[in-house]
């Protein structure tokens, strides 16, 4: 999902003259709603640029330099650091979802013309113990639904025996 917010300045905690559009689309297909962006000033990509294929991603962000990034706007990316092993790794393995390594996401803006202005690690705790029926629809939507919802639950009880901490990289780029 993308969601484009077009923003001027905060005043009181409040964001005065704040023009807000949510499009829902995929990387793959943005093309069909492009002719209704203008340029913005920030870019989210939430622990998501990692689900795109290499090749969509690398043209999203040459489409992000050349075109609908403002001057002076920053994109702001959380990914995976999957050099040191957690088990919502391993669960996503177990159902076959292949993604990029953050330092693969990292170099490719670098490719495109981007510099790093801030990064930090970032731990994030997951406890799947006794999951809800809601968490389990997430990880069903995320492994893609050719698997049950009695598939995605069994995974998870066998994979999470205890509470589990993921490494990921928080950075934020500009032109
Ligand atoms: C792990 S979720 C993260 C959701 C949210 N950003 C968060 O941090 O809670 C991954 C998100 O990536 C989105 N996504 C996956 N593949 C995508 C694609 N090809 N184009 C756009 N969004 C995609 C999914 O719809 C999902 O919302």
């Amino acid at each position: 999902m993308i969601f484009i917010v077009k923003y001027h300045c905060l005043q009181e905690g409040r964001l005065p003259g704040v023009e807000t559009s949510v499009v829902e689309t995929t990387v793959e297909s943005w093309s069909k709603v492009e002719n209704q962006l203008e340029s913005v000033d920030a870019v989210l990509l939430i622990s998501m640029a990692h689900h795109v294929h290499p090749a969509d991603r690398k043209a999203l962000f040459q489409k992000l330099m050349t075109r609908y990034l403002s001057c002076g706007g920053l994109v702001v990316i959380l990914d995976y650091n999957t050099s040191v092993p957690c088990r919502y790794h391993l669960l996503m393995e177990r159902f076959g979802v292949r993604w990029s390594n953050y330092d693969v996401i990292e170099s490719e803006m670098v490719e495109a013309g981007f510099r790093v202005v801030y990064q930090t690690d970032v731990e994030i705790h997951y406890d799947y113990s006794n999951p809800s029926a809601g968490l389990v629809k997430f990880v069903q939507l995320i492994v893609g639904r050719d698997f049950s919802e009695v598939e995605v639950r069994a995974a998870i009880d066998d994979i999470y025996d205890q509470p589990d901490v993921c490494l990921k990289k928080l950075t934020i780029f500009t032109k």
